[in-house]
């Protein structure tokens, strides 16, 4: 076999609860923030948006993540597909609120941690190993209204309770494990990430990195009871990785790229991987008047109990100018920036750019030197079903071909060391920023729609065939 990626390189899918499960009544289940999210276009603007009041309002909006599509009670099948894929690695998050409904309880739910007993199960019948997010935008909908999400200390005993009751009753069923999904999206989108909505400009800088601190404490308290309770274990931080172009040689535009990079690409792994506060944030918390509350024991704590990987989301570069025309905008694109004229862009206004995705493999081992695993990559596209129901994906094969190629070359071209590739929503699934179901970005299509519609069937896509293939010569035929 080619050596080109390493063996036991972990090739597979990566999914989120909240965007997959529904069964949202079921298992005694409490309501999280994705529940309360509306579908379509709205949402996107909710979540950019201040005043947020994290209720649902079915007199004006649908909530397409409450049926997801159906894991809940179809993830045999969905495993069995995967399984014939050659899945080696399957992503996936836990439901806090299916182990703690309310958050705040003292006693997990039983019914929550046999479902995903159940789950794991199956995927180890056929040698799948789970790499598990422990909070992918699910925070318990109670912990955002009572306690003010994240912004507040206490939330931190409660994840350490829900870390505590996971780890050990998966100890001999979970070997890798990651805190919080893309935990800088917290910059753009409070309310998925922090749990809480931004009412005042002026409040956003010190509820936010406030809210980072504890995000911070409690991971390097889930890196230490992972590492004591699951001996072997690995276990990551995760964050969003878009680098950051300068739009032409001018100095000021170079300097400019290399702030936005570092504050919003670097900051948190920093943290988390180099377990200090880097000193560039220094003076950009004097700047903006952020005091941070550091309790007594914090520090060393992220010192000592720092993350083995770092796990991370590509999907676009982002292309920066200091000062920019709102014509010049990125269209459509989260992450904002200028239009790279070197590049095309998604339905959806995401640049698509492979090599972004060595060029970011590089920067972050350059930094960090530790394992990658590129976690989420792929791309959202409407797919249509042929007369005959086939559906001929030949877009995205040729994406996640190129990426896939980029990847192979930073190992060994550039000596990265990358654990494994999990592409984003390997099964159709509800979108996270506009809550659609026709954005999709799987290897196996299912029937449901955006007005809710679908018999929820699954079908195998053209990218299916060619994935397996990818899997079975391990990388060698792209
Ligand atoms: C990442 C998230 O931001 O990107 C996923 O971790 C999300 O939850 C994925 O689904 C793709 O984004 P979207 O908005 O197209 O679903």
């Amino acid at each position: 076999m080619n050596a080109s990626f390493p063996d036991g390189f972990l090739w597979g899918g990566a999914t989120a609860a909240n965007q997959m499960e529904g069964g949202f009544y079921e298992g005694e289940k409490g309501l999280n923030i994705a529940d309360v999210l509306p579908g379509g276009k709205e949402r996107l603007k909710i979540l950019m948006e201040p005043g947020f009041d994290f209720e649902i309002d079915k007199t004006k909006y649908s909530y397409p993540n409450h049926e997801g599509i159906d894991f809940y009670h179809r993830y045999k099948e969905d495993i069995a597909l995967f399984a014939e894929m050659g899945f080696k690695a399957f992503r996936m998050s836990i439901a806090w609120t299916r182990i703690f409904p309310q958050g705040d309880e003292l006693e997990a739910n039983e019914e929550g941690l046999a479902f995903y007993d159940r789950v794991f199960d199956e995927l180890h019948k056929y040698g799948i190993e789970p790499v598990v997010t422990i909070s992918h935008y699910e925070m318990p909908i109670n912990l955002v209204k009572e306690y003010g999400g994240w912004r507040n200390r206490e939330v931190v005993t409660f994840f350490e309770r829900y870390v505590n009751a996971i780890f050990t009753r998966y100890k001999d069923k979970v070997k890798y494990w990651m805190t919080f999904n893309e935990i800088n999206s917290g910059l753009m989108m409070p309310i998925m990430g922090l749990g809480f909505s931004i009412e005042k400009e002026e409040d956003k800088y010190q509820a936010t990195y406030q809210a980072f601190h504890h995000q911070f404490v409690a991971s390097s308290i889930a890196v230490k009871a992972c590492h004591e309770i699951i001996p072997g274990s690995q276990i990551g931080c995760m964050i969003i990785f878009a680098p950051v172009y300068p739009f032409d040689a001018n100095p000021e535009n170079i300097l400019y790229a290399h702030q936005e990079e570092r504050l919003f690409n670097n900051f948190c792994a920093d943290v988390q991987v180099r377990g200090e506060y880097p000193a560039f944030i220094n003076s950009y918390f004097a700047k903006h008047g952020i005091e941070l509350d550091i309790r007594e024991g914090d520090l060393e704590l992220l010192k000592e109990h720092t993350v083995d990987y770092i796990a991370f989301s590509y999907y676009m570069s982002r292309t920066e100018k200091k000062e920019k025309s709102e014509m010049e905008q990125a269209q459509g694109n989260i992450l904002a920036g200028v239009k790279n004229p070197f590049l095309n862009a998604s339905d959806w206004g995401w640049e698509i750019d492979p090599t972004g995705l060595r060029v970011s493999l590089n920067k972050l081992y350059d930094r960090y030197e530790v394992p990658l695993f590129v976690v989420e990559n792929g791309l959202g596209a409407y797919d249509e079903v042929e007369q005959d129901g086939s559906i001929n994906d030949d877009y995205r094969i040729d994406y996640l071909r190129e990426h896939i190629t980029a990847m192979k070359d930073a190992i060994n071209e550039d000596g990265i060391e990358i654990m494994g590739y999990t592409s984003w929503g390997c099964i159709d699934l509800v979108s996270a920023s506009t809550g659609e179901m026709s954005k999709r970005y799987g290897y196996i299509y299912v029937d449901k729609h955006d007005d809710g519609s679908g018999t929820l069937e699954r079908k195998k896509k053209k990218s299916f065939f060619w994935y397996k293939d990818v899997i079975a010569t391990n990388g060698e035929n792209l």
